[in-house]
Protein backbone atom coordinates (compact mmCIF):
# COMPACT_ATOMS: atom_id res chain seq x y z
CA UNK A 1 0.00 0.00 0.00
CA UNK A 2 1.12 3.32 0.06
CA UNK A 3 4.24 4.68 1.86
CA UNK A 4 3.20 6.06 5.01
CA UNK A 5 5.63 9.07 4.99
CA UNK A 6 4.66 10.06 1.70
CA UNK A 7 2.65 13.06 1.33
CA UNK A 8 1.38 12.18 -2.46
CA UNK A 9 -0.02 8.93 -2.05
CA UNK A 10 -1.99 6.61 -4.24
CA UNK A 11 -1.81 7.24 -8.08
CA UNK A 12 -0.51 10.36 -9.98
CA UNK A 13 -4.31 11.63 -10.51
CA UNK A 14 -3.94 13.34 -7.05
CA UNK A 15 -0.38 14.66 -7.61
CA UNK A 16 -1.02 17.95 -8.59
CA UNK A 17 -3.76 18.48 -6.10
CA UNK A 18 -2.30 21.05 -3.04
CA UNK A 19 -2.26 20.09 0.38
CA UNK A 20 -0.91 20.73 3.89
CA UNK A 21 2.78 20.00 3.98
CA UNK A 22 3.10 18.99 7.47
CA UNK A 23 1.39 17.57 10.56
CA UNK A 24 2.23 20.75 12.31
CA UNK A 25 0.60 22.81 9.75
CA UNK A 26 -2.82 20.11 9.48
CA UNK A 27 -2.89 20.96 13.39
CA UNK A 28 -2.81 25.02 13.29
CA UNK A 29 -4.93 25.11 10.12
CA UNK A 30 -7.29 23.32 11.78
CA UNK A 31 -7.29 24.56 15.18
CA UNK A 32 -7.48 27.94 13.34
CA UNK A 33 -10.89 26.86 11.85
CA UNK A 34 -12.18 25.77 14.95
CA UNK A 35 -11.11 28.83 17.12
CA UNK A 36 -12.92 31.66 15.46
CA UNK A 37 -15.43 34.43 17.65
CA UNK A 38 -17.41 31.36 19.07
CA UNK A 39 -14.31 31.71 21.93
CA UNK A 40 -14.16 35.20 22.31
CA UNK A 41 -17.85 36.52 22.93
CA UNK A 42 -19.99 32.96 22.92
CA UNK A 43 -18.00 30.53 25.08
CA UNK A 44 -16.97 32.55 28.16
CA UNK A 45 -20.47 34.13 28.39
CA UNK A 46 -22.57 31.12 27.87
CA UNK A 47 -20.05 29.39 31.27
CA UNK A 48 -20.52 32.39 33.25
CA UNK A 49 -24.27 32.29 33.01
CA UNK A 50 -24.94 28.70 32.50
CA UNK A 51 -23.18 27.74 35.86
CA UNK A 52 -19.27 27.85 35.11
CA UNK A 53 -18.08 24.59 35.68
CA UNK A 54 -20.68 23.22 35.60
CA UNK A 55 -21.10 23.81 32.41
CA UNK A 56 -17.67 22.96 30.71
CA UNK A 57 -18.23 19.68 32.43
CA UNK A 58 -21.60 19.46 29.79
CA UNK A 59 -19.70 21.44 26.99
CA UNK A 60 -16.67 19.12 27.61
CA UNK A 61 -19.76 15.79 27.38
CA UNK A 62 -21.74 17.11 24.52
CA UNK A 63 -18.25 17.72 22.26
CA UNK A 64 -16.97 14.16 22.90
CA UNK A 65 -20.25 12.64 21.69
CA UNK A 66 -21.75 15.50 18.85
CA UNK A 67 -18.93 17.99 17.65
CA UNK A 68 -15.48 15.38 17.88
CA UNK A 69 -17.24 12.56 16.21
CA UNK A 70 -18.64 14.90 13.30
CA UNK A 71 -15.11 16.03 13.05
CA UNK A 72 -13.32 12.44 12.88
CA UNK A 73 -16.44 11.57 10.23
CA UNK A 74 -15.86 14.73 7.96
CA UNK A 75 -11.71 14.49 8.10
CA UNK A 76 -11.79 10.98 6.96
CA UNK A 77 -14.43 10.96 4.49
CA UNK A 78 -12.34 14.06 2.91
CA UNK A 79 -9.15 12.56 3.03
CA UNK A 80 -10.25 9.27 1.42
CA UNK A 81 -12.15 11.03 -1.62
CA UNK A 82 -9.22 13.74 -1.80
CA UNK A 83 -12.16 16.40 -3.49
CA UNK A 84 -14.34 19.02 -2.33
CA UNK A 85 -17.59 18.79 -0.22
CA UNK A 86 -19.42 17.67 -2.88
CA UNK A 87 -17.26 15.71 -4.97
CA UNK A 88 -16.26 13.62 -1.69
CA UNK A 89 -20.15 12.13 -1.29
CA UNK A 90 -20.52 11.29 -4.58
CA UNK A 91 -16.91 9.43 -4.79
CA UNK A 92 -18.32 7.42 -1.18
CA UNK A 93 -21.75 7.14 -2.23
CA UNK A 94 -22.01 7.15 -6.38
CA UNK A 95 -25.21 7.49 -7.93
CA UNK A 96 -27.00 8.20 -4.72
CA UNK A 97 -28.22 11.76 -3.37
CA UNK A 98 -25.82 11.61 -0.65
CA UNK A 99 -23.95 14.58 -2.39
CA UNK A 100 -27.04 16.89 -1.34
CA UNK A 101 -25.12 16.63 2.25
CA UNK A 102 -22.34 18.31 0.32
CA UNK A 103 -24.14 20.83 -1.47
CA UNK A 104 -25.96 21.91 1.94
CA UNK A 105 -22.07 22.32 3.29
CA UNK A 106 -21.09 24.40 0.52
CA UNK A 107 -24.28 26.79 1.13
CA UNK A 108 -24.01 26.88 4.71
CA UNK A 109 -20.23 27.79 4.61
CA UNK A 110 -20.85 30.87 2.12
CA UNK A 111 -23.91 31.98 4.20
CA UNK A 112 -21.38 32.06 7.00
CA UNK A 113 -19.34 33.81 5.62
CA UNK A 114 -22.26 36.34 4.61
CA UNK A 115 -22.68 37.68 7.96
CA UNK A 116 -19.32 36.49 10.05
CA UNK A 117 -17.35 38.79 7.38
CA UNK A 118 -19.69 41.49 9.10
CA UNK A 119 -18.56 40.94 12.34
CA UNK A 120 -15.23 40.25 11.54
CA UNK A 121 -15.68 43.50 9.80
CA UNK A 122 -16.51 45.25 13.25
CA UNK A 123 -13.20 43.67 14.92
CA UNK A 124 -10.95 44.86 11.97
CA UNK A 125 -12.56 48.12 12.51
CA UNK A 126 -12.17 48.45 16.13
CA UNK A 127 -8.43 47.76 15.61
CA UNK A 128 -8.32 51.07 13.89
CA UNK A 129 -10.51 52.65 16.41
CA UNK A 130 -8.37 51.23 19.33
CA UNK A 131 -5.21 52.76 17.70
CA UNK A 132 -6.66 56.40 17.10
CA UNK A 133 -8.51 56.23 20.26
CA UNK A 134 -11.93 56.43 18.87
CA UNK A 135 -13.23 53.53 21.49
CA UNK A 136 -10.99 54.99 24.69
CA UNK A 137 -13.66 55.43 27.00
CA UNK A 138 -14.52 54.26 30.51
CA UNK A 139 -17.83 55.02 29.43
CA UNK A 140 -20.21 52.32 27.83
CA UNK A 141 -22.50 54.83 26.70
CA UNK A 142 -19.54 56.39 24.74
CA UNK A 143 -18.52 52.98 23.35
CA UNK A 144 -21.75 51.84 23.23
CA UNK A 145 -22.42 55.51 20.78
CA UNK A 146 -19.13 54.28 18.73
CA UNK A 147 -20.09 51.22 17.97
CA UNK A 148 -24.40 52.11 16.80
CA UNK A 149 -22.26 54.90 15.01
CA UNK A 150 -20.53 52.29 13.26
CA UNK A 151 -23.04 49.37 12.62
CA UNK A 152 -25.53 52.03 11.30
CA UNK A 153 -23.59 53.55 8.94
CA UNK A 154 -24.20 51.57 5.40
CA UNK A 155 -20.67 52.71 3.85
CA UNK A 156 -18.96 51.79 7.27
CA UNK A 157 -20.58 48.67 7.42
CA UNK A 158 -19.68 47.63 3.51
CA UNK A 159 -16.13 48.94 3.81
CA UNK A 160 -15.18 46.78 6.56
CA UNK A 161 -16.39 43.68 5.31
CA UNK A 162 -15.31 44.42 1.68
CA UNK A 163 -11.53 44.78 3.68
CA UNK A 164 -12.09 41.83 5.04
CA UNK A 165 -13.05 39.63 1.86
CA UNK A 166 -10.22 41.27 0.44
CA UNK A 167 -7.80 39.91 3.03
CA UNK A 168 -9.38 36.20 3.44
CA UNK A 169 -10.06 35.86 -0.57
CA UNK A 170 -5.89 37.24 -0.95
CA UNK A 171 -4.62 34.54 1.20
CA UNK A 172 -7.30 31.37 0.27
CA UNK A 173 -6.01 32.72 -3.57
CA UNK A 174 -2.01 32.04 -2.77
CA UNK A 175 -3.62 28.13 -2.44
CA UNK A 176 -3.61 25.51 0.64
CA UNK A 177 0.05 25.11 1.59
CA UNK A 178 1.26 28.50 0.56
CA UNK A 179 -1.59 30.42 1.88
CA UNK A 180 -3.96 28.88 4.74
CA UNK A 181 -1.37 26.31 5.98
CA UNK A 182 1.67 29.43 5.98
CA UNK A 183 -0.41 32.32 7.23
CA UNK A 184 -2.38 30.10 9.72
CA UNK A 185 1.46 28.67 11.30
CA UNK A 186 2.37 32.29 11.52
CA UNK A 187 -0.64 33.63 13.19
CA UNK A 188 -1.82 30.69 15.73
CA UNK A 189 1.04 31.08 17.76
CA UNK A 190 0.24 34.96 17.72
CA UNK A 191 -2.87 34.39 18.96
CA UNK A 192 -1.76 32.35 22.12
CA UNK A 193 1.11 34.59 22.41
CA UNK A 194 -1.49 38.01 22.63
CA UNK A 195 -4.36 35.61 24.67
CA UNK A 196 -1.68 34.49 27.45
CA UNK A 197 -0.27 37.96 27.63
CA UNK A 198 -4.18 39.47 27.94
CA UNK A 199 -4.74 36.72 30.38
CA UNK A 200 -1.45 37.42 33.22
CA UNK A 201 -2.90 41.39 32.71
CA UNK A 202 -6.23 40.27 33.70
CA UNK A 203 -5.37 37.96 36.47
CA UNK A 204 -2.89 40.89 38.11
CA UNK A 205 -5.71 43.10 38.23
CA UNK A 206 -7.07 43.50 41.99
CA UNK A 207 -10.53 41.91 42.23
CA UNK A 208 -9.87 39.43 39.69
CA UNK A 209 -11.01 36.38 41.66
CA UNK A 210 -14.45 38.03 41.08
CA UNK A 211 -14.44 37.65 37.75
CA UNK A 212 -12.84 33.87 38.03
CA UNK A 213 -15.89 32.90 39.99
CA UNK A 214 -18.24 34.19 38.04
CA UNK A 215 -16.30 32.03 35.10
CA UNK A 216 -15.74 28.75 37.04
CA UNK A 217 -17.98 28.40 40.61
CA UNK A 218 -20.06 25.66 39.61
CA UNK A 219 -23.64 25.86 39.53
CA UNK A 220 -25.64 22.35 38.88
CA UNK A 221 -29.11 23.79 39.25
CA UNK A 222 -28.49 26.03 35.93
CA UNK A 223 -27.75 22.96 33.87
CA UNK A 224 -31.55 22.93 32.37
CA UNK A 225 -32.68 21.44 29.44
CA UNK A 226 -32.37 24.39 27.60
CA UNK A 227 -28.92 24.78 28.56
CA UNK A 228 -27.79 21.33 28.10
CA UNK A 229 -29.24 21.83 24.51
CA UNK A 230 -26.65 24.72 23.60
CA UNK A 231 -23.84 23.41 24.77
CA UNK A 232 -24.83 20.68 21.95
CA UNK A 233 -25.32 23.12 19.61
CA UNK A 234 -22.26 25.18 20.84
CA UNK A 235 -20.19 22.28 20.26
CA UNK A 236 -20.95 21.97 16.68
CA UNK A 237 -20.31 25.85 15.85
CA UNK A 238 -17.50 25.88 17.63
CA UNK A 239 -15.35 22.78 16.03
CA UNK A 240 -16.54 24.03 12.54
CA UNK A 241 -18.45 20.86 11.51
CA UNK A 242 -21.53 20.21 9.74
CA UNK A 243 -20.94 22.15 6.53
CA UNK A 244 -17.89 20.55 4.59
CA UNK A 245 -15.13 22.78 5.94
CA UNK A 246 -13.66 19.67 7.82
CA UNK A 247 -14.72 17.79 4.48
CA UNK A 248 -12.66 20.15 2.80
CA UNK A 249 -9.64 20.28 5.07
CA UNK A 250 -9.79 16.09 5.53
CA UNK A 251 -8.94 16.35 1.78
CA UNK A 252 -5.82 18.35 2.27
CA UNK A 253 -4.46 15.84 4.96
CA UNK A 254 -1.26 13.95 4.94
CA UNK A 255 -2.24 9.87 4.20
CA UNK A 256 0.10 9.39 7.40
CA UNK A 257 -2.06 12.27 9.44
CA UNK A 258 -3.41 10.20 12.60
CA UNK A 259 -7.26 11.79 12.05
CA UNK A 260 -8.74 11.04 15.77
CA UNK A 261 -5.68 12.23 17.70
CA UNK A 262 -5.68 15.43 15.71
CA UNK A 263 -9.36 15.61 16.08
CA UNK A 264 -8.79 15.31 19.25
CA UNK A 265 -6.18 17.72 20.26
CA UNK A 266 -8.15 20.64 18.09
CA UNK A 267 -10.77 19.92 20.05
CA UNK A 268 -8.63 19.85 23.50
CA UNK A 269 -6.65 23.09 21.97
CA UNK A 270 -10.02 24.70 21.13
CA UNK A 271 -11.41 24.75 24.56
CA UNK A 272 -8.12 25.70 26.01
CA UNK A 273 -8.34 29.31 24.29
CA UNK A 274 -12.46 29.59 24.99
CA UNK A 275 -11.24 29.08 28.50
CA UNK A 276 -8.70 31.13 28.22
CA UNK A 277 -10.54 34.10 26.57
CA UNK A 278 -12.71 33.91 30.00
CA UNK A 279 -9.88 34.52 31.89
CA UNK A 280 -8.84 37.53 29.74
CA UNK A 281 -12.23 38.88 29.97
CA UNK A 282 -13.86 38.11 32.68
CA UNK A 283 -11.53 39.10 36.00
CA UNK A 284 -11.14 42.50 34.08
CA UNK A 285 -14.88 42.74 33.45
CA UNK A 286 -15.31 42.50 37.34
CA UNK A 287 -12.39 44.43 38.60
CA UNK A 288 -13.82 47.35 37.21
CA UNK A 289 -16.83 47.08 38.59
CA UNK A 290 -18.43 46.62 34.94
CA UNK A 291 -21.65 44.19 34.11
CA UNK A 292 -20.77 40.79 32.28
CA UNK A 293 -23.28 41.34 29.01
CA UNK A 294 -23.01 38.78 26.46
CA UNK A 295 -22.24 38.74 22.33
CA UNK A 296 -22.19 42.03 20.62
CA UNK A 297 -22.09 44.14 23.34
CA UNK A 298 -19.56 42.23 25.72
CA UNK A 299 -16.83 42.43 22.95
CA UNK A 300 -18.03 45.76 20.93
CA UNK A 301 -19.44 48.14 24.16
CA UNK A 302 -18.22 46.69 27.11
CA UNK A 303 -14.65 45.33 26.24
CA UNK A 304 -13.60 48.46 24.85
CA UNK A 305 -14.33 50.55 28.57
CA UNK A 306 -12.84 47.73 30.33
CA UNK A 307 -9.57 48.00 28.78
CA UNK A 308 -9.68 51.75 29.20
CA UNK A 309 -10.23 51.63 32.49
CA UNK A 310 -6.59 49.99 33.13
CA UNK A 311 -2.79 51.23 33.08
CA UNK A 312 -1.48 50.79 29.21
CA UNK A 313 -5.05 49.88 28.17
CA UNK A 314 -4.56 50.97 24.75
CA UNK A 315 -2.10 48.74 24.07
CA UNK A 316 -3.61 45.88 25.76
CA UNK A 317 -7.06 46.59 23.63
CA UNK A 318 -4.82 47.02 20.75
CA UNK A 319 -3.76 43.59 21.24
CA UNK A 320 -7.35 42.13 21.89
CA UNK A 321 -8.67 42.98 18.97
CA UNK A 322 -5.76 41.78 16.60
CA UNK A 323 -6.07 38.62 18.44
CA UNK A 324 -10.03 38.58 17.83
CA UNK A 325 -9.03 39.13 14.07
CA UNK A 326 -6.97 36.79 13.80
CA UNK A 327 -8.89 33.73 15.16
CA UNK A 328 -11.79 35.13 13.30
CA UNK A 329 -9.28 34.99 9.80
CA UNK A 330 -8.60 31.35 10.54
CA UNK A 331 -12.62 30.64 10.65
CA UNK A 332 -12.93 32.34 7.42
CA UNK A 333 -10.48 31.04 5.79
CA UNK A 334 -12.22 27.45 6.14
CA UNK A 335 -15.01 28.71 5.29
CA UNK A 336 -14.13 30.50 2.37
CA UNK A 337 -12.18 27.25 1.10
CA UNK A 338 -15.50 24.91 0.82
CA UNK A 339 -17.19 26.88 -2.03
CA UNK A 340 -13.33 28.30 -3.36
CA UNK A 341 -12.37 24.17 -3.59
CA UNK A 342 -15.95 23.15 -5.58
CA UNK A 343 -15.55 25.43 -8.31
CA UNK A 344 -12.02 24.84 -8.39
CA UNK A 345 -12.26 21.84 -8.41
CA UNK A 346 -15.43 20.68 -9.87
CA UNK A 347 -16.28 23.27 -12.20
CA UNK A 348 -12.22 23.65 -13.20
CA UNK A 349 -11.96 27.55 -12.88
CA UNK A 350 -8.77 28.33 -11.41
CA UNK A 351 -8.14 29.07 -8.08
CA UNK A 352 -7.48 32.67 -8.19
CA UNK A 353 -10.73 32.96 -10.68
CA UNK A 354 -12.73 30.71 -8.65
CA UNK A 355 -11.40 32.56 -5.01
CA UNK A 356 -12.88 36.58 -7.27
CA UNK A 357 -15.88 34.92 -8.17
CA UNK A 358 -16.95 33.94 -4.52
CA UNK A 359 -15.64 37.05 -3.12
CA UNK A 360 -17.42 39.02 -5.18
CA UNK A 361 -20.91 36.72 -4.97
CA UNK A 362 -20.20 36.89 -1.49
CA UNK A 363 -20.12 40.65 -1.23
CA UNK A 364 -23.07 40.81 -2.86
CA UNK A 365 -25.37 39.03 -0.82
CA UNK A 366 -23.13 39.24 2.46
CA UNK A 367 -23.96 43.44 1.97
CA UNK A 368 -27.59 42.01 2.88
CA UNK A 369 -26.30 41.18 6.43
CA UNK A 370 -24.06 43.99 6.47
CA UNK A 371 -26.80 46.84 5.95
CA UNK A 372 -28.95 44.89 8.25
CA UNK A 373 -28.59 47.34 10.71
CA UNK A 374 -29.30 50.30 8.50
CA UNK A 375 -30.56 50.87 5.18
CA UNK A 376 -32.05 46.96 5.24
CA UNK A 377 -33.09 47.10 9.18
CA UNK A 378 -36.60 47.09 8.34
CA UNK A 379 -36.20 44.70 5.15
CA UNK A 380 -37.70 40.77 7.51
CA UNK A 381 -37.45 37.71 5.70
CA UNK A 382 -39.79 35.16 8.31
CA UNK A 383 -39.36 38.26 10.10
CA UNK A 384 -35.77 38.39 10.68
CA UNK A 385 -33.48 40.55 9.17
CA UNK A 386 -30.77 38.95 6.85
CA UNK A 387 -28.25 38.90 9.00
CA UNK A 388 -30.35 37.18 11.61
CA UNK A 389 -31.64 35.22 8.68
CA UNK A 390 -28.33 33.75 7.57
CA UNK A 391 -27.38 33.28 11.61
CA UNK A 392 -30.28 30.85 12.11
CA UNK A 393 -30.74 29.38 8.66
CA UNK A 394 -27.36 27.80 9.04
CA UNK A 395 -27.02 27.58 13.11
CA UNK A 396 -30.49 26.08 13.35
CA UNK A 397 -31.25 24.61 10.37
CA UNK A 398 -28.21 23.40 7.65
CA UNK A 399 -25.31 22.46 10.37
CA UNK A 400 -27.19 20.36 12.34
CA UNK A 401 -28.75 18.55 9.26
CA UNK A 402 -25.34 18.20 7.97
CA UNK A 403 -23.35 16.64 11.04
CA UNK A 404 -26.85 14.19 11.31
CA UNK A 405 -26.21 13.25 7.81
CA UNK A 406 -22.47 12.94 8.05
CA UNK A 407 -22.65 10.50 11.08
CA UNK A 408 -25.78 8.74 9.90
CA UNK A 409 -23.45 7.98 6.52
CA UNK A 410 -20.28 7.35 8.12
CA UNK A 411 -21.81 5.19 11.05
CA UNK A 412 -24.57 2.91 8.43
CA UNK A 413 -23.92 3.43 4.74
CA UNK A 414 -20.57 3.63 4.44
CA UNK A 415 -18.84 0.29 6.28
CA UNK A 416 -17.36 -0.59 8.82
CA UNK A 417 -14.16 -2.07 7.08
CA UNK A 418 -13.72 1.32 4.94
CA UNK A 419 -14.02 3.22 8.06
CA UNK A 420 -11.88 1.28 9.97
CA UNK A 421 -9.07 1.26 6.86
CA UNK A 422 -8.77 4.65 6.99
CA UNK A 423 -9.18 5.39 10.10
CA UNK A 424 -6.71 3.15 11.20
CA UNK A 425 -4.25 4.37 7.96
CA UNK A 426 -4.26 0.60 6.43
CA UNK A 427 -3.38 -0.78 9.51
CA UNK A 428 -0.35 1.05 10.39
CA UNK A 429 -2.08 2.87 13.58
CA UNK A 430 -2.96 0.71 16.41
CA UNK A 431 -6.45 2.28 16.89
CA UNK A 432 -8.54 -0.15 16.26
CA UNK A 433 -10.18 0.10 19.59
CA UNK A 434 -10.81 4.05 19.23
CA UNK A 435 -12.11 3.58 15.66
CA UNK A 436 -14.48 0.79 16.78
CA UNK A 437 -16.03 3.01 19.73
CA UNK A 438 -16.76 6.37 16.88
CA UNK A 439 -18.06 4.19 15.08
CA UNK A 440 -20.59 2.95 17.76
CA UNK A 441 -20.50 6.77 18.66
CA UNK A 442 -21.45 7.31 14.87
CA UNK A 443 -24.25 4.85 14.38
CA UNK A 444 -26.04 4.73 17.98
CA UNK A 445 -25.50 8.63 19.94
CA UNK A 446 -24.41 11.40 17.89
CA UNK A 447 -27.06 11.56 15.27
CA UNK A 448 -29.88 11.02 18.25
CA UNK A 449 -28.69 13.56 19.87
CA UNK A 450 -27.72 16.25 16.42
CA UNK A 451 -31.45 15.62 15.96
CA UNK A 452 -32.83 16.68 19.00
CA UNK A 453 -30.85 19.95 18.14
CA UNK A 454 -32.01 20.36 15.16
CA UNK A 455 -35.79 19.54 16.43
CA UNK A 456 -34.86 22.32 19.53
CA UNK A 457 -33.06 24.58 16.98
CA UNK A 458 -36.69 24.77 15.20
CA UNK A 459 -38.66 25.50 18.23
CA UNK A 460 -40.34 21.70 17.61
CA UNK A 461 -38.47 20.54 21.07
N1 LIG B 1 -15.57 27.64 14.78
C1 LIG B 1 -15.75 29.02 14.48
C2 LIG B 1 -15.95 29.84 15.75
O1 LIG B 1 -16.01 29.34 16.82
C3 LIG B 1 -16.92 29.29 13.60
C4 LIG B 1 -16.97 28.50 12.36
C5 LIG B 1 -18.10 27.81 12.05
C6 LIG B 1 -15.89 28.45 11.50
C7 LIG B 1 -18.16 27.07 10.92
C8 LIG B 1 -15.95 27.71 10.37
C9 LIG B 1 -17.09 27.00 10.09
O2 LIG B 1 -16.08 31.04 15.68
Amino acid sequence: MATQRSNKPIGSRLAARDGFTSGLGVLLATLGSAVGLGNIWKFPSLTGTNGGAAFIIVYLISTLLVGLPVMIAEHVMGRTARADAITTLRKLAPGKLWWLVGAAGVLASFLIMAFYTEVAGWVFAYIVKAVTGGILSTDPAVTGQAFADLIASPSQSLLWQWIVLAWVGLIIALGVSKGIERVTKRLMPILLGLLVIICIRSLTLPGAAEGLKFLFNPDFTKLTGPVVLAAMGLSFFKLSVGMGTMITYGSYFREDQNIPATAARVMLADLTVSILAGIAIFPAVFSYGFEPGAGPSLLFITIPSVFASMPLGQVFMIMFFILTAIAATGAMLSLLEVPVAFLNEKLRLPRVTATIVTVVLLALVGSTAALSSSTLASTKVLGKTFFDLFDFATSNVLLPVGGFFITLFVGWVWGKAQVMNALTNQGALKNERIVNLFIGVCKFVTPVLVFIVLLNGLGLF
